[in-house]
């Protein structure tokens, strides 16, 4: 029974899983204090954790019903993410090492992501994975368990980014992802042709000259008559955000399923738990659409809770690592930048 530890941006998670029995709990408490700011400020993400973290651990045992002594393991996600935030999990999953006498194991939140994929479905190796989150947006190749090529990245913003810096253009409370998702549904993704960077080329990605894009076309129309075109078209604006953020996701995806000669994509991150990004790919599975893939492509994409930041992931990829024989001690350093 292995405890997961997530605190590396701005939700305290736990979560208890069992490799036969599953995920057992999964408690998130998801930080209101940023959203006034427009973002996540990073002293306050720390205090919360702190205020937080022990009330999750315990709730996710008691949701589990075990008590601490049943756990065999402890992971706990080591960045990449804010220090101070990633501290507050290190160390109290540090504590619970020395005090339980179990395995610590630090867990890339990156790769967590990916392997968030195993919770529920097995991915059959090698696949190609897309991970799109508020700091990330990533192509790579994964031909076995923690075995990555990196295929093309973000050169700015990341995806997650994109709609939120878009949706705050447009007056959406931070993360407005989520927000922008629902907006969007039965809205025109053509109402305004936003424009899809390096779409027709390689792996990487860029999303900052969207924003820009959002910006001019707001500042097209009077100042005076702003407020009331956003309030008209919100759900169309929207809907035209995610469709240039989703096409050039997919496009780029299947490019690399082409490329790689693989049949099974995982979509992973905060971003991956967009219902038209879900959809796209869901339709673009069949051998017609996957330009020439020999049979129908495997996807896989976690339920929304898995989606975004969670202890589950950190539960599931620690348990496959102490499997394989990964551990680490005392020693375990946080990382904020890089993998
Ligand atoms: O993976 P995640 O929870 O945290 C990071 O590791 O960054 O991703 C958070 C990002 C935010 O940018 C948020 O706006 C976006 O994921 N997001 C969404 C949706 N749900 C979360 N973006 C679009 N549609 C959604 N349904
Ligand atoms: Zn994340």
């Amino acid at each position: 029974m292995i405890l997961g530890i997530e605190s590396s941006c701005d939700e305290t998670s736990a979560a208890v899983y069992h490799p036969q029995r599953g995920m057992l709990s999964n408690v998130i408490a998801s930080q209101q204090v940023h959203e006034r700011f427009g973002g996540v400020v990073p002293e306050l993400a720390s205090r919360a954790h702190h205020t937080h973290i022990s009330h999750v651990v315990e709730q996710a045992l008691s949701e589990a019903g075990i008590t601490k002594r049943e756990l065999s393991g402890i992971a706990v996600a080591n960045g990449p993410g804010l220090m101070g935030a990633l501290l507050v999990g290190m160390s109290f999953a540090k504590g619970l090492h020395m005090q339980l006498g179990i395995p610590l194991v630090g867990v890339n939140h990156l790769d967590a992501h990916i392997y968030a994929n195993f919770i529920e479905s097995t991915p059959e190796y090698p696949f190609v994975a897309l991970i799109v989150s508020g700091g990330h947006t990533r192509l790579l190749l994964v031909r076995g368990f923690m075995d990555h090529e990196l295929l093309g990245e973000t050169r700015d913003d990341a995806a997650g980014e994109a709609f939120d810096k878009t949706g705050k253009l447009l007056g959406l409370p931070y993360p407005a992802g989520p927000v922008m998702d629902k907006l969007s549904q039965g809205k025109n993704p053509r109402f305004v042709n936003f424009p899809k960077s390096f779409l027709n080329e390689g792996y990487e990605f860029s999303f900052s000259g969207l924003k820009t894009a959002v910006l001019y076309h707001l500042q097209a129309v009077p100042e005076a008559d702003r407020p009331a075109y956003i309030e008209a078209n919100l759900g169309d604006l929207c809907a035209a955000i995610s469709e240039a953020i989703t096409t050039v996701l997919v496009t780029k995806t299947m490019r690399a399923v082409k490329d790689t000669g693989v049949s099974t994509v995982v979509l992973a991150g905060g971003v991956s738990a967009n219902s038209m990004l879900r959809s796209k790919f869901i339709l673009s599975r069949s051998p017609e659409r996957s330009e020439g893939a020999a049979k129908e492509l495997q996807i896989h994409i976690p339920r929304p809770i898995y989606c975004t930041d969670n202890g589950a992931m950190i539960a599931v990829t620690g348990s496959m690592m102490l499997e394989a024989g990964r551990s680490d001690g005392l020693e375990l350093k946080a990382f904020a930048t890089g993998s």
